[in-house]
């Protein structure tokens, strides 16, 4: 038998796993390098507004991913009940993902648009005055402290640092594009839709003397899975 010389010989067995261990990693590991992109380029994504990462920011900061996940799996339930699917495409500029590992709370991957922002105000401030069964803790204080925003475009640099596109220009007038997305009566606001298509510009606390915290975490909840327009899009893999 050929293979004796390998069982007899402990320093050939091992080369020669190293040998066909490399095979198999090298067929897994080298199309990584020269694919450009393991992502699928969807249509719509665009990175999120200053305001909506203020928003994402203070999701973060209360923890409401230990309760909410942000991720509609392929299943028919899931499908019926949230809406198309999540795509990797869609979390690309997530820094870290939101995708969470738990739902006391339904999955928000979809949620922008599916309440008004008057319906979110109430939730917020006591989530059993529109749902009397919620078990959803209060989060009365964001709409009485001010958003602390002026250092905004540091996070925005954090995330182009990660690969984020942000531009020059939207680093430059980060701050200004806050103020901006609360304001529909801004100058400013052609200029500011031009580089964040969709987003969606109002004052979203309804007490426009302030840009509370309220503001952020909202214009993040509404614009959350409307980017991708799913009447247009066709997973290629799934449909052909
Ligand atoms: C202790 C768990 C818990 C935490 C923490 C929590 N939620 Fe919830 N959330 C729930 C539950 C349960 C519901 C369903 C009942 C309801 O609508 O209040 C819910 C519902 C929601 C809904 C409505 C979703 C829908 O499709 O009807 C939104 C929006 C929401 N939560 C946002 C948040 C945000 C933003 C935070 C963080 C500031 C947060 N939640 C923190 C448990 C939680």
């Amino acid at each position: 038998m050929k293979h004796e010389i390998f069982e007899k010989n402990s320093i050939l067995l091992v080369i020669g796993i190293l040998v066909v261990v490399s095979i198999g990693g090298i067929i897994e590991i080298a199309p990584l390098f020269y694919l450009e992109n393991t992502i699928e380029k969807v249509q719509g994504m665009r990175p999120y507004t200053p305001l909506e990462l203020a928003g994402r920011n203070i999701y973060v900061r209360e923890g409401c991913y230990n309760c909410h996940s942000q991720m509609v799996r392929p299943l028919r339930d899931e499908v019926e009940r949230y809406g198309h699917y999540s795509l990797a495409a869609e979390s690309m500029y997530d820094h870290p993902f939101q995708w969470g590992s738990k739902r006391t709370g339904p999955d928000l991957a979809r949620v922008g648009g599916k309440y008004t922002d008057e319906w979110h105000r109430a939730h917020m401030d006591d989530p059993r005055s529109v749902v009397p069964e919620s078990i959803m803790p209060g989060y009365p204080f964001l709409a009485k402290t001010a958003l602390n925003y002026q250092k905004i475009a540091d996070d925005l640099q954090a995330n182009r640092s990660l690969g984020v596109p942000y531009s020059d220009e939207d680093m430059a007038s980060a701050v200004a594009d806050i103020e901006t997305q609360i304001n529909p009566d801004s100058d400013n606001v052609d200029a500011f839709l031009a580089r964040y298509p969709k987003a969606q510009v109002r004052d979203f606390d309804g007490n426009p003397q302030m840009i509370s915290e309220l503001d952020a975490l909202i214009a993040y909840m509404q614009m959350l899975g409307t980017l991708v327009d799913f009447d247009l899009y066709q997973a290629d893999a799934f449909y052909r």
